[in-house]
């Protein structure tokens, strides 16, 4: 049985069942304000795949990985967990579920006064009674399973990009988690430090048999590792499938994101309505009302600039 899928059930009421879909989610729904970010998200994750969700900046990526682990809480909706409801736990017992949660945070998010060594030694100085050469043994473990050594005294502003996300990513495993949840992992890399991540998450779903959701607009990213992709726009997945299958798909607002059209939510309606229009003006005389197009949902100002999603390993 894989190391990261052993869960003590007996000796811990807050663990969670061995079987079925790891995380489970019904008419999930969030908004900001008036800014509805989430409009009803179904979603079932299945054991030991990586599923990758895509989508434009802003378009609700983030909140949704936080909403699984319970960072922010839905407005309405269910999240489930190895077939337990989390969403509408105490922030204690919450706290006890994240436990077999890992998260790379988008941006990596490393303790900067603490070297390499305690960032990974935190969590069981925290939560456990280990002792240190047991710590010791495990970080090192770790650091391994992401291909760095001899890194440990080094302070997060010492490491380069990539090792900084190996350092994430390390943290996020340590525990053995059931799940882990990668936000944006291979952006601000360049192609192959890319690359070396993407290796990085297949490697471990491979070694640990883990179960992963990777948040991306990196295409490339989705290709290699995604056993499954879905395509987030306008607060639903418009898209679920094999990369090829979405890729490849003649759904116009699909089509919009994977052309390279789709940058922003105001281009993808642009794109829809142009090609309904299209489609209108075929089948319809040319005194015909024009189509009606939804208003594009209010762009958040206080985001970071994106970047290119095709480019975005730079
Ligand atoms: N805590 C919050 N309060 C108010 N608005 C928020 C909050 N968190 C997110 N939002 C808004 O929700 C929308 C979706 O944000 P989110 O961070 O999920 O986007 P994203 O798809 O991850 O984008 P990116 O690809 O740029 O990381 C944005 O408009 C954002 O400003
Ligand atoms: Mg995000």
């Amino acid at each position: 049985m894989p190391e990261a899928a052993h869960i003590d059930h007996a000796s811990s009421p807050d663990a969670p069942a061995p079987t079925g879909p790891v995380v489970e989610l019904r008419a999930l729904r969030k908004r900001f304000g008036k800014q509805v970010v989430l409009d009803g998200i179904d979603l079932s994750i299945e054991r030991g795949k990586t599923t990758v969700i895509l989508g434009p900046s802003g378009s609700g990526k983030s909140v949704l990985l936080k909403c699984i682990v319970g960072l922010l809480r839905p407005d309405s909706g269910e999240v489930s967990f190895c077939g337990q409801r989390i969403d509408n736990l105490s922030e204690s017992r919450y706290a006890r579920i994240r436990r077999h949660i890992g998260f790379v945070f988008q941006l990596s998010a490393l303790f900067d006064s603490m070297d390499v060594f305690e960032n990974l030694a935190f969590p069981f100085r925290e939560h456990t009674n280990l002792k240190e050469t047991e710590i010791r043994r495990r970080v090192i473990r770790a650091l391994r399973l992401v291909d760095l050594r001899d890194i440990e005294y080094k302070l997060p502003a010492q490491l380069s990009g990539g090792q900084q996300k190996r350092v994430a990513v390390a943290r996020a495993i340590i525990q053995e988690p059931e799940l882990v949840l990668y936000d944006e992992p291979t952006t601000g890399l360049d192609p192959v430090r890319a690359q070396g991540i993407n290796a990085l998450i297949r490697k471990l779903q491979r070694e640990l048999g883990v179960t992963s959701i990777i948040v991306t607009h990196d295409l490339e990213s989705a290709r290699t590792v995604g056993d499954r992709v879905l395509l987030l726009y306008g607060g639903k997945f418009i898209a679920d499938g094999t990369f090829q299958d979405v890729s490849t798909s003649t759904d116009p607002q699909v089509h919009a994101f994977f052309s390279g059209k789709a940058e922003t939510r105001d281009s993808i309606e642009a794109e829809h309505h142009s090609h309904v229009l299209a489609l209108s003006t075929a089948k319809l005389p040319s005194t015909a009302t024009p189509v009606a197009q939804e208003p594009p949902i209010a762009e958040d100002a206080g985001e970071p600039a994106p970047s290119d999603p095709r480019t975005d390993a730079s």
